[in-house]
């Protein structure tokens, strides 16, 4: 059994879970390839319900969130009843936002699965379902008990997934450890150390400012343009994120002196990395279209558009106001 997956079964061998009576919340993905290791690892989990719910975005409804209240409450769930999320970063939303909401909150545990939910969203307690057709427009801050991050998972994930959340965690080092950073880019494999460190930052920031007044908004570099090109293009989280950090990259450069060094040395490393996909380029056209979604950004201030930009490497500057003449010129000299 690996490590994350045993101090699961100590933990809830504990006198504090006697009563508790689980429910697991799983897509069909997590269902296949990661229940049957959860369960024969951790004995507390054998006779624990589970719930399947749509894989991706899809299930981060108001709709799914609904059915999955009524299943629990007509199981009889009280408030000892506790919430597993075994998923992605989807899942662990999703589930956070039933658990908060359940009888004015239950515990709820996160087991995330890929490598961009174990280094980022399953930890921090940001909780949300989509709404009105905006990505994360309902939610709370509600943080799990127990994060639980077992790099076995990570044998069931294609090249592809591996790269979405190495991409989160290249962000990480970029505003938090500039010689985690200067290793990422180096290095092709991914250490378990690597993520564990990625892991143990994002915590820290988080327990500096759980409601993201302040210094949590470094975690979202790139990510106001990566957000709107992943809702404009319908590209993974991470690809997108990606892009987005080199256009804040760029921004940096011209607007508060980053070094161009790490500038191409970052976008060496993209492009080399996402040799494989046809990152594509933008035209003014796509450019006017993906503004309004900057627009809209949780971030902004006053009708600017508002980003996190880094000064150097573990040095991020949070609410920038940037123009939209200077997000145009950014955009259009990434294909160069
Ligand atoms: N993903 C950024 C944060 O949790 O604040």
């Amino acid at each position: 059994m690996y490590g994350g997956l045993r101090a699961l079964r100590r933990e809830l061998e504990q006198e504090s879970w006697r009563n508790a009576k689980y429910t697991i919340l799983l897509d069909e993905n997590t269902f296949q390839h990661c229940l049957p290791l959860l369960i024969s690892s951790v004995e507390a989990l054998q006779e624990a319900e589970f719930i399947e719910v749509p894989v991706g975005e899809e299930c981060k409804s108001l709709e799914i969130a609904a059915q999955v209240w009524q299943t629990i409450m007509e199981g009889g769930a009280d408030r000892n009843a506790v919430i597993v999320n075994l998923g992605g970063g989807c899942v662990c939303d999703l589930g956070g936002f039933i658990a908060a909401g359940y009888k004015r909150g239950i515990r709820y545990i996160n087991v995330p699965t890929t490598l961009l939910s174990m280094v980022d969203a399953s930890i921090g307690g940001k909780t949300a379902i989509n709404f009105g057709g905006v990505k994360n427009s309902i939610g709370h801050f509600y943080p799990s008990v127990l994060t639980v991050i077992d790099p076995v998972f990570l044998e069931t994930l294609s090249p592809e997934q591996l790269l979405n959340g190495k991409v989160e965690m290249v962000k990480t080092a970029a505003v938090a450890q500039p010689t985690l950073f200067e290793q990422l880019i180096k290095e092709n494999d991914i250490r378990k150390q690597q993520i564990i460190d990625v892991a143990r930052i994002k915590n820290a920031v988080v327990r500096r400012d759980p409601e993201d007044h302040g210094i949590r908004k470094i975690l979202n570099f790139g990510h106001t343009f990566g957000h709107s090109i992943e809702a404009y293009l319908r590209l993974p989280h991470g690809i997108a994120v990606g892009i987005g950090m080199k256009i804040a990259m760029y921004l940096s450069v011209k607007k508060i002196g980053l070094s161009e060094e790490v500038y191409r040395a970052y976008s060496q490393w993209f492009s080399e990395s996402f040799s494989t996909l046809q990152i594509p380029t933008f035209t003014l056209k796509d450019i006017e279209q993906m503004l309004p979604l900057m627009h809209q950004d949780k971030k902004n201030s006053d009708g600017e558009v508002c980003c996190v930009l880094l000064q150097e490497l573990g040095a991020a500057m949070i609410d920038v106001e940037v123009s939209d003449n200077e997000i145009r010129g950014a955009i259009l000299h990434l294909g160069k």
